[in-house]
């Protein structure tokens, strides 16, 4: 068997947040180090509540563990709850059909607790003390720990092998026309992970947009019953109806950004169209704050910085997901057979 992946998972628990934690928590490829929780969809208290309520739906309390991170980014102000905020319409988790977050995952309360470290503080710990080349960052929310960690201690930028994010859009925004939640959200960190020199894969929205799970993925997955599964398909038929409302269309369906960009460390081929280039995040507060800019031009010197993904295979990636469920179920009725 190859040696196992190992990963910190940064994340805004947020519903597309949670199906990627239970891909890092069952797929026998990963070894989650831990999981740092960041405000992003929701605020961090919620964020760290949600993730811990994924942890004992997975079956991995006291092995896997939870470390509270930055509630606010580092200089923007657009979230709703950071001071100064700029009047935005407030995403209000009681309106479900609104929201494709909910403030609270339709999980029991949990029963474990985040760790009294910081995430910050977990971060440098564990990768100072790491190999080179050992652990892979994955950040599925705002990159605000990450930045945070890198302008504490430089050095972690060269034990870390690599970097993969979902965030960005070159052809589109979501939270804005130019921005996509994760950058739009705290530009300043995701252009000082961009620039950091660190390896660098990026799965926008372009990417997983391309990859959408619709009525017919959801049946299928919760048909195999297990915490878990059922957990993925609530959350799928959420975010479908959700996106009924946010973005009107004649297909039920909806994407699952976050666990496209874990499903690619271990299955690259799932991103079907990748460049190599320089990719720069708006911070000049202007019109297109947020906003990431590849620069693909023959003429451009500035050395490329980052993979940046714009098309992924839809049905490798419902498989994937599927499959990684499909399997884990299987395991628990063996252990319950012997
Ligand atoms: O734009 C999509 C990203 O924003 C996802 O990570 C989602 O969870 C939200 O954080
Ligand atoms: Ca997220």
């Amino acid at each position: 068997m190859a040696e196992k992946r190992k990963i910190i998972m940064d994340v805004d628990t947020g519903s597309d947040d949670a199906i990627a934690l239970c891909m890092a928590m069952l797929d026998p490829d990963f070894e989650l180090l831990g999981i740092c929780t960041v405000g992003g969809n929701v605020e961090a208290k919620l964020t760290t509540d949600n993730s811990l309520r994924v942890v004992e739906c997975c079956g991995m309390q006291g092995k896997v563990r939870v470390y509270r991170g930055a509630e606010r980014p580092i200089a923007a102000t657009l979230l709703p709850w950071v001071p100064q905020a700029q009047k935005l319409p407030i995403r209000d988790g009681t309106k479900k059909e609104f929201n494709q977050h909910p403030f609270h995952l339709p999980l029991p309360e949990p029963v474990i607790t985040a760790e009294r470290k910081s995430a910050v503080s977990f971060i440098l710990d564990t990768l100072l003390e790491s190999s080179d080349g050992e652990i892979t960052y994955v950040s599925i929310g705002p990159m605000t720990n990450l930045a945070l960690a890198m302008r504490a201690d430089e050095r972690i930028i060269g034990k870390l092998r690599a970097v993969f994010c979902m965030g960005g859009g070159h052809e589109t925004g979501n939270e804005s026309a130019a921005g996509e939640f994760n950058v739009w959200a705290d530009p300043e960190a995701a252009e000082i992970v961009l620039q950091s020199g660190a390896d660098i894969t990026m799965v926008p929205l372009d990417a997983t947009t391309t990859a959408k799970f619709d009525e017919e993925d959801e049946r299928r997955i919760r048909e195999l019953g297990t915490a878990p599964a059922v957990l993925v398909a609530d959350l799928l038929k959420q975010r479908i109806d959700a996106y009924q409302v946010i973005e009107p269309s004649d297909l039920k369906e909806t994407a699952v950004h976050d666990a496209l960009a874990l499903c690619s460390i271990i299955h690259p081929e799932v991103l079907t169209d990748v460049r190599f280039c320089t990719v720069h995040t708006d911070i000049s507060r202007g019109f297109a704050y947020g906003e990431t800019i590849l620069d693909q031009r023959p003429r451009n010197k500035e050395a490329a910085n980052c993979r940046f993904a714009l098309k992924a295979d839809r049905q490798f990636f419902n498989d994937y997901i599927y499959r990684v469920l499909s399997e884990a179920k299987d395991r628990e009725l063996q252990i319950s057979i012997f």
